[in-house]
């Protein structure tokens, strides 16, 4: 634990055991150079505390770097809440879990702005916004721009295109063939955007039902969710859960380019690299997957209406295609211009 606090380049974790429910809560703020750290609030049954704050560490670096190529006026922060297990939608425990939670972020004065990820979303941030006003993602009932969703793939379907047009020349989707792993809120909504746009779909979903009703909806080819990382293909979406591309998948990957929502999708550094040398062009996942955190913002604090919205959402886009372009020029993966990108708004902000 401490080791993993030693190495770590953020400004402060503070932690909170809740007792009641044997909950460890842990906030990271890894910057507010740009502002106060923003991101999400994970709730997940860690095998221990320590992977908790591992995650707390590594996701709040991330939230640092995706906001800032985002060119938001906040930094970078994630909270994570070790639950024993994920107390059921709507329970009493549930409330008094989230109402604990909101009294945490209140405690920290700003430094947090909290919002939803795994296993959170706007109906908790509801009750969290009872204790603190910290927070975004509440329900367009109360007052905040809900599900991120649907702006989330918006931003992949830009990043898609962009990186279609740098690796084939047109960022012309159609007849293109799009392999997506995860067709939950993100991934449907992206894939509906793709058909759209007469791109040839191959969905997966460990949710097998919720794969096949798509693609029966939609005209698609459905794969289970073991095969799709080897599916031949012009671009690979990953739309599920992180590490996906690792030392054991990418040998097997049979497509150009790789862009898609999900958070962490190198395993290590390295698979950088290892995509660079096959050929594959990846999509920073951190530029690509900002929709997010560019709605809640743009709706909730900087007042932006639909018009602004859109043109941020395609945005996306030509950041990803400068990211690109100077990964091509200078020798570098793309993820290594991505991080560029992040720190340079950093350093001339400090
Ligand atoms: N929702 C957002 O605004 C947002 C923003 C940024 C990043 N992301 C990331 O994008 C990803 C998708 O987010 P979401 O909101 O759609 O989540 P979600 O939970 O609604 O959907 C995820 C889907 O992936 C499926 N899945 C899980 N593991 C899988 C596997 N190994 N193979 C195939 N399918 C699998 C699930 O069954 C589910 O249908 C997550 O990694 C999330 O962290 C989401």
């Amino acid at each position: 634990m401490l080791e993993g606090l030693r190495s770590w380049d953020g400004e402060s974790v503070t932690t909170r055991f809740d007792a009641p429910t044997g909950t460890w809560m842990f906030v990271g703020v890894h910057s507010t150079v740009l502002g106060p750290g923003f991101g999400g609030a994970r709730m997940k049954a860690y095998p221990s505390p320590q992977d908790a704050l591992h995650d707390v560490l590594r996701l709040s670096a991330a939230m640092t770097a995706k906001n800032s190529v985002a060119s938001l006026p906040f930094g970078g922060g994630k909270a994570v809440l070790a639950v024993a297990r994920v107390p059921g939608p709507g329970s009493p425990e549930r409330r008094e879990l989230m109402l604990r939670y909101g009294s945490f972020v209140e405690s920290l004065h700003g430094t947090y702005v909290t919002a939803a990820d795994m296993n959170t979303g706007p109906a908790d941030l509801d009750v969290v916004a009872e204790r603190t006003s910290h927070v975004m993602g509440t329900s367009p009932g109360h007052g905040g721009a809900g599900d991120s969703g649907p702006a989330t793939a918006v931003g992949v379907f830009h990043a898609i295109r962009a990186a279609c047009g740098h690796a084939f020349g047109s960022r012309e989707l159609e007849g293109r063939s799009v392999a997506i792993q995860g067709v939950g809120s993100v991934g449907s909504r992206l894939a509906e955007l793709l058909s759209e746009a007469g791109a040839r779909l191959t969905l997966a979903d460990v949710d097998g039902g919720r794969a096949q009703r798509l693609a029966d909806r939609l005209g698609a080819a459905c794969v289970d969710a073991e095969a799709v990382m080897a599916v031949p293909c012009d671009v690979l979406a990953p739309c599920a859960s992180g590490g996906v591309l690792n030392a054991d998948t990418i040998p097997l990957m049979a497509c150009r380019v790789v862009a898609g929502a999900a958070n962490n999708q190198l395993a290590t550094p390295e698979d950088a690299g290892r995509l660079a040398a096959r050929g594959i062009l990846y999509a920073p996942d951190y530029i690509a997957n900002a929709g997010g955190v560019i709605h809640l913002a743009g709706y909730e604090t900087l007042g932006w209406d639909d018009a602004q919205m859109a043109a941020r959402l395609a945005g996306i886009g030509e950041t990803l295609s400068d990211v690109f372009a100077a990964a091509e020029r200078d020798g570098i993966t793309t993820a290594e211009a991505a991080d560029r990108f992040a720190r340079s708004r950093i350093v001339a902000a400090r």
